[in-house]
């Protein structure tokens, strides 16, 4: 698969992985369309776009706003007649303790990293299956593998995204639809500074994990490679990409560190 030509369409472009996301695919010849919630932040980055090979153009959207998603879709539709690839890249994050967050903050993450990607989805699936054609990416995390303290609805609204997406390839795979699912370790992007508190407000610090994580940049350029390659799931980042393997392979051992991990 190359992105030369491709309409894509991408959540999240408004900063962090979707903006360097959004580089690198139009400067790979892509057409893509910006979605986020700050209409400003998008013009930035589509500022940032010219001169590049492909185009980008800018649609903003809250994905919690559900009628929002299928009028936007209508609209990309109406002007750019199709979409071949939709990346589900909006996300939240959380710094609080499963004990003491309230509901209603466990519900709005699930908001937007979960139902945000299905409603997406849904919006966008029908067209491709038409098509015959469609490439769906979803962006869970590594923590979409484990569980990770103050990271509860965090890491269960990514877990949600593999059994959901998991599916959805299953039951489409022979109509042409192929689905990647990109679990990142630790990006340097402003996602702890967006995590919501117990409070439902946001966190506000750029953690030290955060800090010493991978560049945007270098893991755009990784989730490009692996949608061209057709993967179906890829782990990205540094070294704490080899908890994914303990808990996979030394889950006693994963018990442990977890239990003992001084999380931020
Ligand atoms: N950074 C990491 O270490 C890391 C690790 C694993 C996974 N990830 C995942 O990577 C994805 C991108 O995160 P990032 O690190 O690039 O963080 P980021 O810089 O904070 O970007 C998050 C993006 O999500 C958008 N967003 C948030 N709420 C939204 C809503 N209701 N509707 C539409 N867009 C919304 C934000 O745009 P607006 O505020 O303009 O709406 C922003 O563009 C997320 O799914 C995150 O969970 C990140």
């Amino acid at each position: 698969m190359k992105i030369a030509s491709k309409n894509i369409w991408i959540t999240g472009a408004s900063s962090g992985i979707g903006e360097a996301l959004t580089l690198e695919l139009v400067r790979r010849g892509g057409t893509v369309f910006l979605s986020a919630r700050n209409e400003a932040s998008l013009q930035r980055v589509q500022k940032a776009c010219e001169g590049l090979k492909g185009r980008a153009f800018v649609y903003p959207l809250d994905v919690s706003q559900e009628a929002a998603i299928y009028q936007l879709r209508d609209t990309i539709l109406a002007e750019h007649q199709h979409i071949d690839i939709l990346i589900n890249n909006s996300g939240i994050s959380q710094r609080s303790l499963a004990v003491e967050t309230p509901i209603a903050v466990d519900r709005q993450i699930m908001e937007v990293n979960y139902f945000g990607a299905v409603n997406m989805t849904k919006a966008v699936l029908p067209h491709m299956i038409a098509r015959k054609t469609g490439h769906i990416v979803s962006i869970s995390s590594i923590v979409g593998k484990f569980g990770f303290p103050l990271r509860s609805a965090y890491s269960a609204s990514k877990h949600a995204l593999h059994g959901y997406f998991e599916s959805v390839r299953a039951e489409n795979q022979s109509k042409g639809i192929e689905v990647t699912l990109v679990c990142p370790g630790r990006v340097k992007t402003n996602i702890s500074l967006h995590a919501l508190t117990k409070e439902g407000k946001a966190h506000g610090q750029l953690d030290q994990g955060q800090e010493e994580g991978i560049s945007a940049e270098s893991c755009a350029r990784q989730i490009v490679q692996a949608m061209e390659r057709s993967k179906k799931e890829v782990w990205i980042g540094g070294k704490e990409i080899l908890m994914v393997y303990i808990r996979k392979y030394l889950p006693f051992l994963f018990y442990r560190m977890a239990a003992k991990v001084k999380p931020t």
